[in-house]
């Protein structure tokens, strides 16, 4: 079955990125001249997704508003002939349905996920943290959805991470090779505090059957007293299989400075448009410090 959705969990206060995001969702921060938001909508768009759910909270008014018409600025635009800014922020204003779900309580991603089954339905479907913005020839989205399409169960994304970061992620067990990149999955645990079973973390890209929803249902709360997708995906691991895939791609957590900084370096670097001046900057602040 298609994967036309794609859940956007956005509730998150973003509380890395103070002061940048105390009174701006997380998602609105900016790399470069576009929020992080707008990245992963543009991923999952370029994917073949069609809808996107949005699962968000109060004071989360600005994602909606990003992605609204804006017919003031509209008139405006074609007034002063700037037909190219203009045909672009209509394009961002139709580029897709999106719906919008609110998670009331702070009670963890996989609680977050809950709250758009009756929207999502009994369909396969993406989840995606815009915190994690990847940087690959073909959209990682695009990627999973290809070994969805040849398993026909979830997959999720899977990167190698130092071994000292595996408690700040979720940490598979890997199973059999099934093809290039793609293995079997034969356990996992969200961030372990010791003995982790791989240095192979969850990503934020994965590709669910309807069956991790119903798991989702059932889940007790796990790390950090909050309902877990990790364990519900891991229900269904253990029940029917589920693959990880070690997508192609460089993946930037920006969800920190650090990580946020690494990117906008990286996206300048990568764009024809900003390459030389990019170049030029690093040159002469390298000769500086
Ligand atoms: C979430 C997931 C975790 C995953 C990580 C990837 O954690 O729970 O399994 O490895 O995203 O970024 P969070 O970073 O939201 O705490």
């Amino acid at each position: 079955m298609k994967v036309r959705t794609a859940v956007f969990p956005v509730a998150g206060l973003g509380t890395r990125l103070l002061p940048a995001t105390k009174s701006m969702p997380k998602e609105m921060v900016t790399l470069i001249d576009r929020p992080l938001i707008q990245y992963a909508v543009e991923e999952v768009i370029a994917a073949g997704v069609e809808r996107v759910v949005f699962v968000s909270a109060r004071s989360k008014r600005a994602l909606e508003d990003h992605f609204d018409r804006t017919p003031e600025l509209e008139y405006q635009l074609q007034d002063s002939g700037k037909t190219e800014v203009l045909a672009e922020m209509q394009r961002l204003s139709s580029m897709c349905d999106i719906t919008y779900v609110r998670q009331k309580n702070p009670l963890g991603l996989g609680h977050a996920v809950l709250c758009a089954k009756d929207v999502v339905g009994k369909e396969p479907f993406a989840v995606i943290l815009p915190d994690d913005i990847i940087m690959s020839k073909k959209p990682v989205t695009a990627q999973l959805i290809d070994n969805y399409n040849k398993t026909g169960k979830s997959v999720v994304s899977l990167m190698e991470v130092p071994n000292e970061d595996t408690s700040k992620y979720g940490i598979v067990k890997l199973g059999a090779e099934e093809g290039s990149g793609l293995y079997e999955l034969d356990g996992m645990v969200e961030k372990p505090k010791e003995n982790p079973p791989s240095n192979m973390a969850i990503i934020g890209r994965y590709i669910l059957t309807p069956d991790v929803m119903e798991a989702l249902e059932h889940t007790p709360r796990g790390a950090g007293g909050e309902i877990q997708l990790t364990d519900a995906i891991l229900d269904v691991a253990v029940k029917q299989g589920v693959y990880g895939y070690l997508f192609e791609g460089k993946r930037f957590d920006c969800g920190n400075m650090n990580g946020l900084f690494e990117a906008v370096v990286h996206f300048a670097l990568e764009r024809p448009d900003l390459r030389e001046h990019a170049i030029n900057v690093l040159k002469g602040a390298s000769k500086l410090y």
